[in-house]
């Protein structure tokens, strides 16, 4: 990121969340804590994650990088798409964005649509933004409001619920049955302060729980107020860089003195500390100064969630990025800010424009650092054990997911895609020619 810097009170960790949503009093407290951090409590963590101990080498001179290959390869980027990108818990909005029935809004996950709709019994519902009849998306626009989804190619359309309720001309073939063709519903969870996550495996539950993917964070959301913040500004932006070499520099703060110089102001870089936590990890800094400034007073909260999500607090807004790759040298990214609604309008805008100046800096970093990976010059690096310990962290567990999914496919002779809905029986495309033909011709080429 290194867009952010955070400091987040280690008894914060600990406390449990005790209202729903969190009170103005609660977020006065919150700040109290975070400004009571001393540097000193940050650098020592007590108990180290797996994550981290299989990071740090015990003596080693340093920890070796990713190879070059694995930031071009398209066969790697596609590994990592069914190993990585199709499993997990992954951060979308919060329920406050939903006020209407009908309200809706579209999400991309690593070219996986999601389609959030608010329903008639008043709750959130999410599905894969795919129409069950040949595949068109439900929704084009990335927001809006409507009482049905109707699809704009042979207008099929489903109920807020999922359920199909319109296929023009249907009717007359014989056997087809519109309960069968529902949307595919996308796993969801909903924190107590109202964010929403996501899970697109296509079995029936998940093959982890938010609470296992994620141990012990929910009481480091829980102290935020994400519903207090008002949406001033939504972008996406195509990176031409891998997802990783993106991701990788938001996991480390070395690089902030030298090219996050104005962000550098705001906070004290040499205080900056990485906690690595299953599957996430937690920013830990400190202002420089209690005077406000563009991101408020005090000190911020920064989680980042395996792989490629998020959210970065302040006393002024919060915004969330979600980070995944189209191929191996095209990168997404989609950010929300969401502003203090009784700053000024000039204080909205100065919020939102300095930390879209880090992303861009970022951007920079990564496109250059891209072309030496392609390059072929470089093949491996060295990481820091304590200063990148987040990086490692990173690396580690793409290194397993990876590895551990391409032995698993290799043992059974064919691809794993956890996002796949398998087709019904009753559409008599199991197990067909093509299919095999695919796998044979994929099997092929591995
Ligand atoms: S693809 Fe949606 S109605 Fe045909
Ligand atoms: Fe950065």
């Amino acid at each position: 990121m290194a867009t952010n810097l955070a400091l987040i009170s280690r008894n914060l960790v600990c406390r449990r969340y005790d209202g729903f949503p969190p009170r103005r009093s609660s977020i006065l407290q919150w700040r109290r804590q975070l400004a009571t951090v001393s540097a000193s409590s940050i650098r020592h963590p007590k108990n180290a994650s797996q994550l981290e101990q299989a990071a740090a080498h015990d003596g080693a001179p340093g920890i070796a990088t990713l190879p070059a290959s694995w930031y071009r390869s398209e066969k790697i980027c596609q590994l990592e798409k069914r190993a990585i990108f199709s499993r997990g818990w992954h951060v979308t909005t919060v329920v406050s964005e939903f006020r209407n029935v009908g309200d809706y809004r579209v999400f991309d996950f690593a070219g996986r649509s999601v389609l959030l709709v608010k329903g008639r019994d008043g709750n959130v519902k999410a599905f894969h933004n795919v129409c069950r009849h040949r595949a068109y998306p439900l929704k084009t626009q990335s927001e809006g409001c409507s009482g049905v989804i109707s699809c704009g190619y042979h207008a099929w359309t489903f109920d807020l619920a999922g359920n199909l309720i319109k296929a023009p001309q249907f009717d007359s073939v014989p056997g087809f049955d519109k309960k069968e063709h529902g949307l595919y519903p996308v796993h969801m969870h909903i924190t107590r302060g109202g964010l929403i996550f996501v899970n697109l495996e296509a079995s029936e539950t998940p093959s982890v729980t938010f609470e296992e993917h994620f141990p012990g964070m929910a009481a480091l959301l829980d102290g935020f107020d994400f519903q207090r913040y008002e949406l001033r500004k939504k972008s996406v932006h195509v990176g031409e860089f891998n997802w990783k070499t993106r991701m990788d520099g938001y996991q480390e703060c070395y690089h902030c003195q030298v090219a996050h110089k104005a962000l550098s102001k705001s906070f004290s870089i040499k205080e900056y500390f990485v906690e690595n936590h299953a599957n996430y990890s937690q920013h830990i800094a400190k202002a420089s100064t209690n005077d406000k400034d563009v991101y408020g007073s005090g000190n911020a909260l920064f989680l980042f969630m395996f792989p490629g999500s998020a959210l970065n607090c302040f006393d002024r807004g919060w915004q969330r990025s979600s980070t995944a790759p189209i191929d191996a040298g095209h990168t997404k990214i989609a950010m929300e800010y969401y502003v203090d609604p009784d700053l000024s309008e000039q204080e909205k805008d100065d919020f939102v424009e300095s930390f879209s100046e880090v992303f861009w800096e970022d951007c920079a970093l990564c496109t250059q650092a891209q072309m030496n990976l392609d390059a072929g010059v470089y093949e491996r690096g060295v990481l820091h054990p304590s200063v990148e310990s987040g990086v490692a962290a990173l690396q580690a567990q793409t290194r397993r997911l990876v590895l551990e999914h391409a032995a698993l496919e290799e043992s059974l002779g064919h691809e794993v895609n956890p996002v796949a809905v398998r087709p019904r029986a009753t559409l008599n495309t199991t197990k067909s020619p093509e299919d095999s033909l695919y796998a044979r011709l994929e099997q092929r080429e591995w």
